[in-house]
């Protein structure tokens, strides 16, 4: 991907880029999401954001005006109720089922009125795979020539990041299991655990204590009300830090009983 965003900016494609992205890197990803996600899709359903805060930023500025109820699962990522607010909406949280997954009773009485429904596969902070999605994703053509590489031509590099992820998440469970008074997730997607911890302690708290004992985890309680009672582990780590980063964790539990 270097090499070919190095290539581009060397041939001089540095001007703008057309308003919906690049045509061959729009075609290349309807053909993956068609092969992947058990839709067909066609480039005229992509769009090319800068990341996915400003896909995310431009959809929910552009769909929700003051008073639209928007449904967001609780707990998930803080970035979509934030972005409501902003738009002026009211967020409407549903809670999820004890296991992680969707209570659809409670999501279909929530999206009664709603003008819309964030819903994001995997989940973060939750590591929980649902399992049908579709996604559609203006960037600097060189990012995109750099992108069209990683489509075409990454498959083994995914694989590989895959297999790692997987053991990596193996490595922490196994570690964490020796922790008493943690009830592990099981993360389907993505490299988060989102374990719940047995201390009477607002999540932000044990954050904060923890932090003290020299490992950065992120508070249930930054996700929804839902998430209150939980940690959220990152795994997206070398195996040596995984399990010095339990090693600090369990220290720092242990210090608040
Ligand atoms: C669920 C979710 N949505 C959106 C984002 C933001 O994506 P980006 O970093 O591409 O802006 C993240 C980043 O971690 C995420 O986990």
């Amino acid at each position: 991907m270097t090499a070919a965003a190095h290539a581009s900016l060397r041939a001089g494609r540095t001007h703008y880029s057309p308003l919906l992205g690049e045509p061959a890197l729009r075609e290349a990803l309807a053909a993956m999401l068609t092969a992947t996600a058990g839709t067909p899709a066609s480039a005229a359903d992509i769009l090319i954001t800068q990341g996915g805060t400003a896909g995310l930023s431009a959809s929910i500025l552009g769909i929700v005006n003051p008073g639209d109820k928007v449904v967001v699962p609780d707990p998930t990522y803080s970035l979509y109720g934030d972005l409501v607010a902003m738009a002026g909406g009211t967020v409407v949280p549903v809670p999820l089922a004890p296991d992680l997954h969707w209570d659809l009773d409670r999501l279909a009485d929530a999206l009664d009125g709603a003008k819309l429904f964030v819903f994001c596969n995997p989940v973060n902070p939750t590591g929980i795979v649902h399992s049908r999605e579709a996604f559609n994703g203006s960037v600097g053509t060189f990012v995109q020539d750099a992108a069209l590489v990683a489509v075409e031509s990454c498959d083994e590099d995914v694989a590989r990041m895959r297999a790692a992820y997987e053991k990596r998440g193996e490595l922490m469970r196994g570690e964490l299991a020796t922790i008493p008074g943690l009830t592990l997730s099981a993360p389907e997607g993505a490299f988060y655990q989102f374990p719940r911890y047995d201390i009477d302690l607002p999540s932000v708290e044990v954050v904060a204590a923890l932090r003290t004992h020299g490992v950065a985890v992120r508070p249930g309680s930054e996700f929804g009300a839902c998430g209150e009672g939980h940690l959220r582990l990152s795994y997206a780590a070398s195996p040596q830090s995984i399990t010095e980063g339990v090693r600090r964790l369990a220290a720092g539990l242990s210090a608040l009983r």
